[in-house]
């Protein structure tokens, strides 16, 4: 084989290669191209030149030659990065080994420079490490908890918003079972839902986000709207939590319904108790006039039983003005309410309605049921307006202190709500503002039917469209 086959001399001068030899007083007794170029000149030009100084920082050309000239004090052999310290390659990252010889004929002692072009791996390094504080900035300042949790439900980490919501530090939480922040049944039903996800892939709540119940360290529970994402890293699948505290939302619109309620039953009683007894005096007025003046002017007579008959019929749509904003004055009065709302809407618009109505639990308050009525109605109206139903079913279970409201008809169904209406929005409101849940099935050409269930046991998670937080019927 020859001294210097031409493979030897390739693999020199590969590119990213950067190799030097240099003596105890830093002078160049070999470099190959990629040195040469990082210089600024050719190879030769560079022998017996300290060169080396042009692109190395100050600091390691000066360990570089500590190794040659003092082997006891630094060890072989010594290993560094820097950028190229030449105008033109300053962009360069190099990874550098320095290696102490001796020259095979001199006995002298040099040092053997090998270095790597590392630009791309430093660049990315950096771009991760930068991206990794700003996710790190993230998560520890954001307002809402971040938790990451392994495929058995063991809590990875923690951020400090978590902390602050459930009131547990994270070297608590961490390494325990994310079931810790549930309160029951999730609590004792999380790894079922966890296995049944892992086993089927069938998501529940990954990617889609819902409200459900959160459980603090001091064993209060609290309204929270939970995200989850899912990671499949080389070390398994992780889950990220994101959890929003929606107690003071929760709250809010809560407080807009009940004014909203409220409001409308004091204009319902002002039209009821003001308007309408004014008109009815007026009628009674106009009635007397009418009988007076049969005797003087039959036409003047007739006007004025023209205007007590325009006063009566003020004061019937007066009536049913107010009616409609107050539709209940008792709770007690829920059944005969709805069945008044069925034969309205069978009379006015020819749908056959049956209901049947169960006197509501005792606890139940006034507000209670009139969200329950209000959410019979528009589902009513729904079941008329969009579905063309011809048959409706109303459908009131009280069984203890819980209720079940089944609105069913037999119209078009739907599988996207069309319109951009807020109906069905109001109706989950008004659903959850009492402690309960709204459950809508429809599909095209099967009907619709509208389940509210307020109170009893706490629905699965599985079989619901909406998880609740529970506040008893009696609270509004
Ligand atoms: N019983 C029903 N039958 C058919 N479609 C329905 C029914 N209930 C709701 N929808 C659909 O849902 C949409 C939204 O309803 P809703 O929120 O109550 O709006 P709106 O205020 O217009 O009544 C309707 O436009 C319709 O497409
Ligand atoms: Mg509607």
């Amino acid at each position: 084989m020859p001294r210097n086959p031409a493979w030897a001399r390739a693999m020199i001068h590969s590119p990213g290669l950067f190799a030097a030899v240099v003596d105890a007083t830093g002078h160049i007794l070999y470099v190959n191209d990629a040195v040469a170029s990082a210089c600024g000149c050719g190879a030769d030009a560079l022998l017996r030149q300290p060169a080396l100084e042009r692109i190395l920082s100050s600091d390691n050309y000066h360990r570089l030659i500590e190794l040659v000239v003092n082997p006891d004090k630094v060890n072989d052999p010594i290993h560094f990065e820097q950028a190229c310290c030449c105008n033109q390659e300053h962009h360069r990252i190099v990874a550098y080994v320095a290696s102490r010889h001796t020259q095979q004929d001199t006995d002298e002692p040099i040092a053997i420079l090998t270095g790597f072009d590392v630009t791309g791996r430093a660049q990315m390094t950096d771009a991760l490490r930068r991206s990794e504080a700003q996710i790190r900035a993230i998560v520890e300042t954001a307002v809402d908890a971040i938790i990451t949790i392994d495929d058995r439900g063991n809590i990875e980490s923690f951020n400090p918003a978590a902390e602050r919501i459930f009131g547990y530090t994270a070297a608590e939480a961490i390494g325990q079972k994310v079931a810790l922040l549930m309160p029951e049944p999730y609590h004792s039903e999380h790894h079922h839902y966890v296995n049944n996800y892992l086993r089927t892939g069938h998501a529940k709540i990954i990617g889609l986000g819902r409200e459900v119940t959160g459980l603090r360290k001091d064993g209060s529970t609290f309204p929270m709207y939970l995200a989850v994402g899912e990671q499949n890293t080389s070390d398994g699948r992780h889950f990220t939590g994101i959890v929003r505290d929606i107690t003071e939302r929760k709250r809010m619109e809560a407080e807009i319904l009940h004014i909203a309620e409220r409001e409308q039953r004091r204009i319902g009683q002002d039209l009821h108790d003001g308007l309408g007894q004014m008109l009815t005096g007026a009628a009674m007025v106009s009635k007397a006039i009418a009988q007076r003046l049969k005797k003087k002017s039959k036409l003047l007579a007739q006007e004025a039983e023209n205007l007590t008959a325009l006063l009566n019929e003020a004061i019937v749509q007066t009536r049913q003005l107010a009616r409609g904003l107050q539709p209940l004055d008792q709770a007690d009065e829920f059944p005969t309410a709805l069945q008044e709302l069925g034969f309205q809407t069978e009379s006015i618009l020819g749908i056959s309605c049956r209901i049947r109505a169960d006197a509501l639990p005792d606890s139940c308050s006034l507000l209670a049921a009139t969200h329950l009525y209000r959410i019979a109605q528009e589902a009513m109206n729904n079941a008329v307006r969009h579905g063309q139903a011809k048959n409706i079913e109303v459908n009131s279970k009280t069984l203890g202190t819980a209720v079940r409201l089944t609105i069913r008809d037999d119209g078009s169904g739907f599988a996207e709500p069309r319109g951009r209406g807020l109906g069905l929005r109001i109706m989950d409101y008004r659903a959850r503002v009492i402690g309960g849940h709204l459950d809508i099935r429809s599909s095209p050409g099967t009907g619709t039917t509208v389940v509210c269930s307020v109170g009893g046991p706490e629905p699965a998670l599985e079989t619901v469209h909406h998880a609740d937080y529970s506040s008893p019927l009696e609270k509004c």
